[in-house]
Order: C-alpha cells, then structure tokens, then sequence
C-alpha cells in the first residue's frame, strides 16, 4: 500500500506540479486533501504547458485516476472551467472523482473574502482573493454548503438560508454592500449539479479501497508548510492544513497508511502575499531571481518575493511532516552566481536561533545568517544524474540536504518533465 504524501517544504509555489507529474505515470491515484483554487501548479508536458489551480496534476496522465478529496474547497466555476480548458486541449478529463463531502466556495465566500481584505488595509494578508478563508470558516462554523448539497435542492436552500442571514447584516451594515439573494445563488449553485455530477462520489471508500488493493495513491498538497493554518506563519496564512496530518483529515485515510513523505524543496526560497520572510532580497539578486525564475503567481500574476535559501525552515518542514525525502528544484536557476548565501540560523535580538522560533514576534525579528556556498556557471539543464552536475552544484546540494536533515531525492534541473535527476526512487 504505497501511500505518498508529496508537498510544499516552503511558502508554496516549489514547483510540486512537475514533481507530482513525474510520479504521475507510476501513480495509480493522485488526490488534492485541501486547499483550492488558490493553488497553482505549472506542468509542462512536451512543449505544452498546463497551469491547474484545483485540479489534481495526475489528470494530464492517462493511466492516472484523479481525486479532489473532502478537505478540498471547490468553486464549481472554476472546476467545470478547468476541465473544459483540458477538453479543448484533448485532455481526457473522465476519471475525475470529487468528494460528496469536499465543501463548496460559494459567490458569497469569494465577496466576503474580497471585502474583508479591504477592510484590513495595510494588515491584509494578500489573499487570492478566491474565497479560500471564508469557505473554510463557514465549514467550521457549520454552515457550510457541500457538493452533495447540490442533490437536495431543499437542505441547499435551508444553508444557503442560514449562511446568508448573517454574511447580509455582515455585508449590508459593516461593509456597505448590496444583500445577496438566497434565490440566486440556489439557482446558481443548482446550474452546476447535473454537470458535476458524474465526478461525485464517496472518494474515502474509493481511496481506502485502493490502498488494500496495494494501489500506488499520491496525496498532493497545495501551498506548503509555512503557510499551513497551524503550523505556518500565522496569520499570514492560508486557511488549511497542507501539512503531512491534512492528507489523512483531507482525503479520510489513517496515517498508518501513509508510507512516505516528500517535501518539495525550492533551491532558494519565494513566498506570495504578505508576512515575514527572513531571507527575502530587496536587492538585484532577489530581481535576477524572480526574472530567471519565472517568479510570478501561476493564480494570481503576483512577482513573488524572492530570496535565498532558508535552511531554518527546511529542518522545520522535516520536522512538522516527518519528511522522508526531499525534491529539491530549480537548481538551475542558480548557475551564474560566484558565491550563494545559505542560511543557516537567524539572529533574534542578538542571540543566535538555530530553529524556527514559534514565537510569532521572534520571527518577525528575525534575521538571516549566511554561510557563502561557491556557486558554478556550467548549464546545468541536461544534467541526467548527480554525478553529471558541476562539482560546486553536487557540493551546494550535499549542502542543504545535511542542513535541512532528510534525504534530497530528486533534483529539479529545468522546466521540462524530463529535466530532473532521479537520486532515489520515491516508489
Ligand atoms: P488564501 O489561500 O487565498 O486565503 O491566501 C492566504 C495566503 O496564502 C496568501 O499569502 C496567499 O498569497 C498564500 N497562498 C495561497 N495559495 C498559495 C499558493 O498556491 N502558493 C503560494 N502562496 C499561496
């Protein structure tokens, strides 16, 4: 029962998509556990690129079953448009499950999500704007609509109801907003019924079903760890667990099924939206890095923030997640630098801090320590196994995985799907 859990070490945006795809051949199921359309995942295949946001990167591999499991929210818009985009491209989109249980962004969540950003001013914390937050809360404060609400129109209309009676005095008096007719977004909400329907199922049953059958099932997070709602920088966070434990909640299996934990890993280090960023360059390098790496939000078409390597936060993500390995990616986009600052630990208030503080204030007062790595000049893009890298490369690589305490894996080298180097096999 090969159960993967495959996510973000860092901010998100490491690059899981290309690494989730490559496994996606071998991969009998590949499930989202939470998150959104928030996400964004860029796979390149051939020379088409495909940018999903909710969708699971397994659907562009045709032996592969798809699965958006209940800890996903899901805007059916944007669901029924991601997959007609697909079509169009000759993508088979067939074999998609989605939770009867995986809870559903209304108009609503994305309108109160909008204005309470607002609202915040300089203390927003720059979401996607997609309704992620206050789907999310709405769940945990039971008044949530789910996909199977969409087959009952009077239990939809009853949610609906409640959800809205005080989002309308919420949005009427506080935001100065017009009030949201239950009527429309039933009709709405019921426009999308027929259409999902034939992805809807019990998707836990499903997926417990394949573990015992020894199927090989990838549980793909979005966003990643610092951001995660319990264990991220909260509260500029988002609204779910993309941590390990959130596969086992998000798509209902026992963690005495996960087999193994993978933590993408970015060679250096980006983050979208607001909060603190230890390592984050205001500087030329942080320019060059965005350019060379196409650092702009696959979701949003924000420049991420960029910056070096955070070794404090890798151990951090090992750690949370019980990583087993890591994907390190993108080390292409280091070559041409003399020397690559590496942090190493922060520096709080003069003391020297060798772990991430949990102290929200310590963290925000946190200062990076560098160690200088030589850098390399050699393309590095055809590189096929480690040994082929420059020796510099080899050395910045042994570097961070005996600093961020689990095995590097597999080495991003380039965009393409073949453009990686495969240390040890993750199945
Ligand atoms: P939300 O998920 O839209 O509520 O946004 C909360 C925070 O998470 C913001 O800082 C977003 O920029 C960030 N965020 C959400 N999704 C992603 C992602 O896929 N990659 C990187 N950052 C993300």
């Amino acid at each position: 029962m090969p159960a993967l859990v495959l996510l973000g070490a860092q901010w998100g945006d490491e690059g899981k998509g290309k690494a989730t795809d490559l496994l996606g051949g071998s991969v009998d199921y590949v499930v989202r556990y939470q998150g959104g359309n928030n996400a964004g995942h860029t796979v390149v295949v051939g020379d088409q690129k495909y940018a999903l946001h909710l969708l699971p990167s397994g659907i562009l591999s045709p032996g592969c079953t798809p699965v958006i499991g209940n800890g996903v929210v899901v805007d059916p818009s944007v669901l029924l448009s991601e997959l007609s985009g697909l079509n169009e491209r000759g993508v088979d989109t067939s074999k998609l499950l989605l939770s009867g249980n995986a809870h559903i962004i209304t108009p609503y969540n994305v309108t109160v999500d909008k204005v309470t950003e607002r609202f915040l001013g300089k203390r927003k914390i720059g979401t996607t704007g997609r309704g992620i937050g206050p789907t999310y809360a709405d769940k945990i404060n039971r008044v949530g609509i789910r996909v199977q609400d969409l087959y009952d129109e009077s239990i939809l209309t009853q949610k609906v109801e409640a959800a809205l009676d005080a989002k309308n005095q919420m949005l009427t008096k506080l935001y100065n907003r017009r009030a949201i007719a239950v009527e429309q977004v039933v009709g709405e909400l019921l426009g999308y019924a027929d259409k999902l329907a034939p992805y809807v199922t019990d998707t836990v049953l499903v997926l417990n079903e394949a573990l015992d059958q020894d199927k090989v099932v990838l549980f793909e997070g979005g966003q990643g760890t610092l951001l995660d709602i319990d264990h991220g920088t909260y509260p500029f966070v988002t609204s779910s667990n993309p941590t390990a434990g959130g596969a086992c909640t998000g798509a209902g299996v026992g963690p005495t099924k996960i087999s193994r934990v993978i933590g993408i890993l970015k060679a250096y280090t980006t983050r979208v939206g607001a909060g603190p960023f230890p390592t984050e360059l205001f500087d030329e390098d942080g320019e060059a890095l965005r350019r060379i790496g196409g650092e702009r939000g696959v979701t949003t078409g924000r420049d991420r923030r960029c910056g070096w390597f955070d070794a404090v936060i890798a151990r951090y993500a090992t750690r949370v997640n019980g990583l087993t390995d890591f994907f390190l990616t993108k080390l292409d986009v280091l070559t041409g630098w003399e020397q690559i600052p590496v942090c190493v630990a922060y520096e709080i208030d003069g003391r020297r801090v060798e772990e991430l503080p949990y102290s929200q204030t310590d963290f925000h007062h946190a200062k990076p320590v560098y160690e200088m790595l030589p850098g390399w000049s050699e393309d590095i893009t055809g590189a096929k196994s480690f040994s082929d890298l420059p020796k510099n490369a080899q050395a910045y690589v042994k570097a961070l995985e005996e600093m961020s305490g689990a095995p590097i894996s597999a080495i991003g080298v380039g965009p393409g799907r073949d453009e990686t180097i495969e240390i040890n096999s993750f199945l």
